[in-house]
């Protein structure tokens, strides 16, 4: 049945994306957009470039791209700023983090120069593996908070902005227990004011957009607006949310293997991921507290997929290990393996290999420029709270309380487009043929 749609506002004037994080992730999300701005190259990866939705019948004929579907930020008008403990500016930043090729830097040089990452606010506790001078300092943490929405707003003046959307692409915080200091928008405030030691930078972050109505995806795997005051406080500010950790590289290749399997209902005794990377979220990801908010985020999803409790026999006995190490000679370009030890007919078994040479900003950049756009898009629709719609750019997404995660890629993506569709007041696309009833 198709619904009347929603009012979505007008993607009118311009969009500033902040980024805190300006690394290997967010310089190739900046440079990659004027790359594509100035024609040297094409957005490939991106959902909201290249994708295109299907409307009606498939007799209809009636695909149009989805960025002419929906009203999205043109990328023309977007501007980019963000905030980083290093003070170098996104050119610097670009070539330090060895993604893009110096011939694709230097087509866009003076542009990349022109983006100076803002004071952050950083504390050493949370990302042990690093430290920088570009830092804020204050005498609590609801005073740094005051300072990054002052950052926004100085942001949004300077560059003549209609609206702002956030995206984190920082470092991987350190893994952080429940503290009762998260429960309450009282008590989070409080310990902002009493500089609790819960209460992580990224979190100030997000805090401060959320004051802002400015929306805030999450695109690491650490604890931030996954807790109760900050949910809480995106309701009852009308801004949208999302999270967490973007999904690349061997994650995403295991939520598109593993619905396959199980839907033939293939059985797995074992999967074993290891990954090599040398970048800099390599080192930070060497710390243990950092590893165990990844390897957390990472190890959900074969759970959720498989369904062990459901499927006893088939996935009751998997065993999932997952390895990180950091290899400095290979960068950016990660190596990600996977060793499936699977069972089909009478219990005979099989086994997958998997080497998955990939580019690690490569597969992020277009995810963190579609959760931009998305994430605005939502904003402009009224849409408050947790958009579980963008789960399928999440290796951990975020539910509402009392709801399982949804990793399976292929739902993911049919819920997303779906709910395109009922923004517009489109059908939703079912995949139910009736013509055996005719
Ligand atoms: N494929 C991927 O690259 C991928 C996939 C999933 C998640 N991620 C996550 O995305 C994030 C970025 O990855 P990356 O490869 O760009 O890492 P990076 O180390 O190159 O960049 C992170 C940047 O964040 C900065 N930073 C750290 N804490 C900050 C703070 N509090 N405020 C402002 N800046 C801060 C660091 O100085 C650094 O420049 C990491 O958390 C990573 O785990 C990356």
């Amino acid at each position: 049945m198709a619904e009347k749609g929603v009012n979505i506002k007008e993607a009118k004037g311009k969009l500033g994306v902040l980024i805190p994080g300006m690394g290997a992730v967010g310089t190739t999300l900046i440079a990659g957009v004027e790359l594509v701005r100035k024609g040297h190259s094409r957005p490939f990866g991106s959902l909201t470039q290249m994708g295109t939705i299907r409307l009606g019948k498939r007799t209809d004929d009636n695909v149009p791209m989805i960025k002419d579907f929906v009203p999205l930020t043109e990328l023309d008008d977007i501007v980019f700023g963000g905030w980083d403990i290093y003070e170098d500016n996104a050119y610097v930043a670009a070539k330090k983090a060895g993604v893009l090729t110096n011939d694709d830097l230097n087509k866009i040089k003076p542009y990349l120069e022109s983006i100076k990452p803002m004071k952050a606010v950083f504390d050493k506790k949370y990302v042990k593996n690093l430290d920088g001078v570009n830092k804020k300092s204050a005498s609590n943490k609801m005073e740094l908070a005051k300072m990054l929405m002052d950052d926004m707003t100085k942001f949004k003046e300077e560059n003549g902005l209609d609206r702002l959307v956030i995206v984190w692409c920082g470092s991987t915080e350190v893994y952080l227990e429940y503290s009762p200091v998260w429960d309450t928008i009282e008590s989070f405030e409080k310990g902002l004011e009493n500089n609790e030691e819960s209460i992580s930078s990224s979190m100030i972050y997000v805090y401060s957009a959320i004051k802002m109505g400015v929306p805030y995806a999450n695109g690491a795997p650490h604890m931030c607006h996954d807790i109760p005051a900050l949910t809480e406080l995106a309701k009852q500010h009308n801004v949208a949310i999302s999270g967490k950790d973007f999904k690349t590289g061997q994650t995403l290749i295991k939520t598109i293997i593993a619905p396959g399997l199980k839907s033939r209902m293939l059985g797995v005794k074992g999967w074993f991921s290891t990954n090599i990377l040398g970048n800099r979220d390599g080192l930070v990801l060497d710390e243990p507290l950092s590893f165990r908010s990844k390897e957390v985020s990472k190890a959900s999803s074969l759970d959720y997929i498989f369904q062990p409790e459901k499927h006893p026999e088939l996935y009751g006995d998997l065993y999932h290990k997952i390895r990180i190490n950091y290899y400095p000679p290979i960068g950016d370009n990660k190596e990600a393996w996977d060793n499936i030890d699977i069972f089909g007919w009478l219990g005979y078994g099989m086994q997958i290999k998997i080497d998955f040479l990939c580019r690690d900003s490569i597969l992020a950049a277009p995810i963190a420029l579609d959760l931009a756009l998305f994430m605005d898009l939502a904003q402009r629709a009224g849409m408050k709270g947790i958009q579980e719609w963008l789960s399928f750019y999440f290796k951990a997404p975020m539910v509402a309380e009392g709801l399982y995660p949804e990793h399976d890629i292929f739902i993911q993506h049919m819920k997303l487009k779906n709910t395109l569709r009922y923004l517009k007041g489109e059908e939703m696309i079912t995949h139910l043929g009736m013509e055996y009833y005719d």
